[in-house]
């Protein structure tokens, strides 16, 4: 038996990770802890609210006193860190809250592991910590991190705050830096699903600069099956990659999108870029697949199966698009100059 306390399981891919090992395993228990930010949503739990292994607790990662309750009352043994500020916009207007919880709630996390004595602490973090790579090259977990965006400096940060505790304390912790995910329950202000809901209305989709960047767009699901194989066979005080090791330009991820649903390239437009944009992310995953994994969609699959989702969806998304994402929208996107 396996007691997990999911820390951001509200949000994009800790819900997928939850009903992930809800599906997958009958002797776990499984509580999510998080404090509901504008990202975390229940509605993405609704279908495993009334399973007797799950709970939820509403809570901040920030907060000492919460978080050992939360570990003391459901006799924990394993954290899972999902809980993160983590659009990289938004770190870029207002870095605050990315400090506070990616930083110092990880560094709340990991006193509680280390004071509870607890099995396992894994991170979930991001390839954004390699900063931007160049043609030709693929990130390896030995790699010196260089992350160039409020965003990924907190991500950062948090991976060198965890790798010391295994150091120092000798912290029973694993890490995972993934790529890009997508798929059901992504809050709209990532580019996939904001991309898919704008289409849907006919409104433009606002493509950065050329739109040749590039980004390894995996299917969440496939993350999350690499996440337990890391929980389960992965080396204590190791790092591994997680993407499926191919990038695509963002511009090709559109026209899929759009083709996906039936919709005219005529709605691209091209957009001032984002400040500091990474041009590309490439990851080495051999580390990964050398415990067994494969990734089961390509992009393109991907892609295609998260768009499906969105237009079956739409009372996930639309309350969420009617709701705060409208002020968000016009202070993102009202004052952009348009390229061409
Ligand atoms: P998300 O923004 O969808 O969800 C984040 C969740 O964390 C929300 O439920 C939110 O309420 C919760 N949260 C925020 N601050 C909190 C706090 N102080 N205390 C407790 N809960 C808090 O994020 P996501 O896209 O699911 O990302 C999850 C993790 O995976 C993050 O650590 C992120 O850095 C990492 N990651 C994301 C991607 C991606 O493509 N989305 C890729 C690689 C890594
Ligand atoms: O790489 C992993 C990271 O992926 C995660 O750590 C982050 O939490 C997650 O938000 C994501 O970061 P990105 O910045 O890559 O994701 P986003 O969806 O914001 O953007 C993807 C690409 O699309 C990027 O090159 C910027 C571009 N983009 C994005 C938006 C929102 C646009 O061209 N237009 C847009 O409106």
């Amino acid at each position: 038996m396996r007691n997990y306390l999911i820390t951001g399981g509200a949000g994009f891919i800790g819900s997928n990770f939850v009903r992930y090992l809800l599906d997958r395993y009958d002797d776990i228990r499984v509580v999510v802890f998080d404090k509901l930010t504008y990202a975390g949503n229940l509605d993405n739990l609704l279908d495993v609210q009334d399973d007797p292994r799950y709970r939820f607790v509403r809570g901040d990662i920030c907060d000492k006193e919460a978080v050992a309750r939360a570990i003391q009352e459901h006799e924990i043994d394993t954290i899972v860190n999902f809980a993160a500020e983590t659009h990289v916009d938004r770190s870029i207007v207002d870095p605050d809250a990315f400090i506070q919880t990616d930083v110092y709630g990880t560094y709340v996390l990991l006193e509680a592991a280390r004071q509870f004595h607890l099995e396992r602490y894994h991170q979930i973090s991001t390839d954004e910590v390699y900063g931007d790579v160049p043609p030709g090259r693929s990130s390896t977990e030995t790699d010196p991190v260089a992350p160039r965006s409020p965003y990924a400096a907190s991500k950062a940060s948090a991976d060198l705050m965890v790798l010391a505790y295994h150091t120092t304390y000798g912290l029973p912790i694993t890490i995972t830096r993934g790529a890009n995910n997508i798929g059901p329950y992504q809050y709209p202000e990532k580019v996939v699903p904001l991309f898919t809901t704008n289409a849907i209305d006919d409104l433009p989709l606002p493509v950065y600069g050329d739109g040749r960047q590039m980004r390894d767009y995996q299917y969440v699901l496939d993350h999350c099956e690499a996440i337990d194989l890391v929980l389960q066979r992965g080396r204590i005080g190791e790092i591994y990659n997680v993407g499926t090791g191919q990038e695509m330009e963002n511009i090709k991820m559109v026209e899929i999108l759009l083709d996906e649903l039936g919709k005219p390239r005529s709605l691209i437009q091209h957009v001032e870029d984002r400040p500091g944009h990474d041009r590309r992310y490439s990851l080495d995953v051999s580390k990964l697949k050398a415990l067994g994994w494969q990734p089961r969609h390509t992009h393109e699959e991907a892609i295609r199966k998260t768009v499906r989702w969105y237009v079956e969806n739409e009372w996930w998304w639309r309350k969420i698009r009617n709701g705060e994402f409208q002020e968000y929208y016009r202070r993102q996107y009202g004052q952009r100059r348009v390229l061409r």
